[in-house]
């Protein structure tokens, strides 16, 4: 506990959960950050949000050559955010859908997965590049539901999940666990929370 918050200490550990409940140390700012080579949505720009950290974006890059392998093309739209980039894209929803929509699709800044360097958001031409749900209905979409485990990546907001992982559905985040986890957590269906508790249990 660190000024009165859980705070993950071991950030080493691909498998750490970040949440409403679990924070990031306030400045965390992982070492290994890398831009991939995919196509991002935004092109050859050098920003902060094509970075990943090192494993997540060989993982990245294997599942998009996969994909194109099978006639699906993805884009990476947004990966690495530091805590005041969240901070910034979460006031900006705030700004535009209120405190209430904001909390339910934009995490707090320290409570981001994006801050990992674990994460990215992924879209494709059927939906004109944007993050929607409709993303859900795509082949695109719909491959990357079925297939992400296989790299290594779960889909971490999945919908009829939202009360357990605190946000709605979102089609396009893809977080890196490693393949032995990403595998179990699909096969059983679970969210990050879930395994947790399973855990636990045991
Ligand atoms: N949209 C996800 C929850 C985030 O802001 O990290
Ligand atoms: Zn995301």
């Amino acid at each position: 506990v660190v000024d009165g918050k859980p705070t993950i200490q071991n950030t080493d550990n691909y498998m750490m959960l970040v949440n409403k409940e679990y924070y990031l140390p306030a400045g965390y700012i992982p070492k290994d950050l890398v831009r991939a080579d995919v196509e991002y949505s935004f092109g050859d720009e050098i920003v902060e949000k094509a970075l990943m950290r090192k494993d997540a974006a060989a993982a990245l890059e294997e599942m998009f050559q996969a994909a194109a392998a099978e006639g699906i093309e993805l884009f990476a739209v947004s990966g690495y955010r530091s805590y005041s980039r969240q901070e910034a894209v979460f006031n900006n929803e705030v700004a535009q859908k209120g405190n209430e929509a904001a909390m339910e699709a934009v995490a707090l800044p320290g409570q981001s997965e994006h801050q990992t360097g674990l994460t990215m958001d992924i879209s494709s031409r059927s939906v004109n590049l944007e993050l929607t749900q409709d993303y859900e209905l795509t082949d695109e979409g719909r491959w990357l539901a079925e297939n992400a485990h296989k790299y290594g990546f779960i889909l971490r907001y999945p919908k009829g999940k939202e009360e357990i992982t605190g946000y709605k559905f979102e089609p396009w985040h893809f977080r890196f666990v490693g393949k032995t986890y990403s595998k179990i957590i699909y096969d059983k269906n679970l969210t990050l929370e879930e395994y947790f508790e399973l855990v636990k249990e045991v």
